[in-house]
């Protein structure tokens, strides 16, 4: 199985089901954790999910993704408007990340219309509530599997070993075919 899908929640995202409701829906995060591993089972894949309030923890696990995960996936939730130190560990990750957001917050206040994920993000998903985590699953499944096979392609093919052919009593090498 490739390397898990890292998926990161940010500040307050620990109270969804609770937190404004009527804007980030009723899902909690356990909900929405046990939705998107059997989305990604669907995939052969497997996440890792967590939440933190700390930016600093954040860029600590996104540095993590780099050496362990496949890609990531990010709501980064307040720090989407203000991170510089996201973008900055986003930048070195080299691997596919995927922007997501419970609520569309261009339809927001002017703040949330910046955000720093979205220059280093393959795509952004927003607006969709929790149902957005599995299409970003979805998505990233595509970018692993690309991945893998580019991966794949690249390896050198395997020398074929000398063929011996025998005339009557004789044997002799035959060169293999570049
Ligand atoms: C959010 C949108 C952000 O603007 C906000 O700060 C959040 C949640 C979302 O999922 O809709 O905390 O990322």
């Amino acid at each position: 199985m490739p390397n898990p899908i890292y998926i990161l929640n940010g500040p307050s995202l620990n109270l969804l089901g609770k937190r404004e409701p009527d804007i980030y829906g009723r899902d909690t995060l356990a909900d929405i954790q046990a939705a998107a591993a059997s989305r990604a089972k669907v995939h052969g894949l497997s996440i890792v999910f967590r939440q933190s309030n700390h930016e600093g923890e954040l860029v600590d696990w996104i540095q993590e993704a780099r050496e362990k995960g496949s890609g990531l996936i990010l709501n980064a939730a307040a720090h989407t408007h203000t991170s510089v130190a996201l973008l900055d560990a986003l930048r070195t990750l080299e691997k596919p990340i995927v922007e997501v957001h419970l609520s569309n917050p261009y339809a927001r206040e002017a703040f949330r219309h910046k955000s720093f994920v979205s220059p280093v993000a393959k795509g952004v998903i927003c607006g969709f509530g929790a149902d957005g985590y599995l299409y970003a699953v979805d998505a990233m499944a595509k970018f692993v599997k690309a991945a893998l096979n580019k991966q794949a392609a690249q390896k050198p093919p395997v020398k074929k070993a000398a063929v011996k052919k025998s005339i009557g009593k004789k044997t002799i090498a035959k060169k293999p075919r570049p």
